[in-house]
């Protein structure tokens, strides 16, 4: 299978940071990255970092405490459960018709999933889906204490998802707000991750020949280009134990981006090859980590698997292209990794 040609005509530039770390670093298990943090990217510590304890509520990516309050394990698993339900009845409709997924990616693709999966929910809700609000979190603080404030708070009914029917039996101004804030959590990495994760996709390796499955694709992009490059866990007496390169003091950065690349690991690390997948188990392959460790892997990756698949699907059955004359990407130093723009265009009509 070709794995050459439309990668290797476009360069991607990491952030400077980025970039030094993957210079410096890959290929290496245990190395200090500050005074007070040591990088991880050796597979079998990885395993026994990630083994030793559960994250805490503060390192976990997507229910740490909202409004200075935790989020109990029930609350999380009740709306993650409930994003699930409306994932799959979206999942399960018809697709709208005349879907046009040209622009900019993976603005394009948030927008469509928001559409897609949420467009019944009132505008005081799907306004939190919006990309403008990861500019400033005092923006979004005043979106929340608005949407809170005003009259006309949405009541549960059959018109809304499930996700915003539990955020519609919240009473009074302080559960509104934390309600509000609690939606978008949940709903917001279903748009925000799968719309990065396909962007990423479409830059690695479009077009794709036809035999390629979209699963081999959705697996090595999350090898390539992990969204989630980084797994922090702050110091704790049980990680001196298992290596003594690390301190008691020191906070321990797992780093999948790197062990993703490990040519110990990986037959020609840097090449996107979907093909090495129809062998693997993505699951049971050392060192690969785009979803966390076993021991507590990330809730959303049955939902966005399928999401990744559907947008594929849709992209590759359109004849959409990336813009022939993009040769250049960059990716920024974001805590979600990802290029930051490909143009996805319709063909040129020859004459
Ligand atoms: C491309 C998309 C995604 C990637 C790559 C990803 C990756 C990860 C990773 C690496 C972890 C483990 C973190 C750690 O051990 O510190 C994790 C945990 C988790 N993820 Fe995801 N995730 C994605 C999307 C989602 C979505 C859409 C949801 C839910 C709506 C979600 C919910 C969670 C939850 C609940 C956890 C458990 C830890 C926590 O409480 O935050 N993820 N994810």
């Amino acid at each position: 299978m070709s794995t050459s040609s439309p990668s290797q005509l476009r360069t991607t530039a990491f952030a400077p940071r980025l970039a030094a770390l993957m210079d410096d670093h890959t290929g290496r298990d245990v190395f200090r990255l500050e005074p007070d943090t040591v990088g991880v990217a050796g597979h079998e510590v990885m395993d026994r970092v990630l083994a030793a304890r559960r994250a805490t509520e503060t390192e976990r990516p997507t229910f740490k405490p909202l409004q200075g309050r935790s989020i109990s394990r029930a609350d999380a698993s009740a709306v993650t459960r409930a994003i699930g339900q409306d994932v799959r009845e979206a999942l399960g409709r018809p697709l709208p018709r005349a879907v046009d997924l040209s622009g900019p990616w993976p603005l394009t693709g948030h927008y469509f999933l928001r559409d897609l999966i949420l467009g019944r929910d009132p505008y005081r809700l799907r306004l939190l889906m919006s990309r403008n609000l990861e500019l400033t979190t005092l923006l979004t603080r005043s979106v929340v204490t608005l949407g809170a404030a005003l009259p006309g708070w949405p009541r549960p009914g059959d018109r809304l998802t499930v996700l915003a029917n539990r955020t519609a039996t919240a009473a009074g101004y302080r559960e509104r707000r934390f309600a509000m804030g609690l939606y978008r959590r949940t709903a917001a990495p279903v748009c925000f991750t799968v719309s990065t994760l396909v962007a990423n996709a479409l830059w690695l390796g479009a077009p794709f020949d036809d035999s390629v499955p979209n699963r081999n694709i959705v697996h090595e992009t999350l090898r390539l280009l992990p969204p989630s490059w980084n797994l922090l866990r702050n110091a704790s007496p049980e990680y001196p134990a298992l290596d003594s390169r690390i301190g008691t003091q020191d906070d321990v950065l797992l780093l999948p981006l790197l062990s993703h690349r490990d040519p110990a690991l990986w037959d020609d690390p840097e090449l996107f090859r979907p093909d090495r997948w129809d062998e693997l188990d993505p699951d049971d392959t050392p060192g690969y980590l785009p979803f966390g460790h076993m021991s507590e892997r990330c809730w959303g990756r049955h939902m966005v698997i399928p999401l990744a698949e559907l947008l594929l699907d849709l992209i590759r059955t359109s004849g959409l292209v990336v813009d022939p004359g993009q040769r250049a990407a960059t990716v920024p130093l974001l805590g979600l990794l990802g290029v930051d723009e490909v143009r996805l265009t319709h063909p040129a009509r020859r004459p």
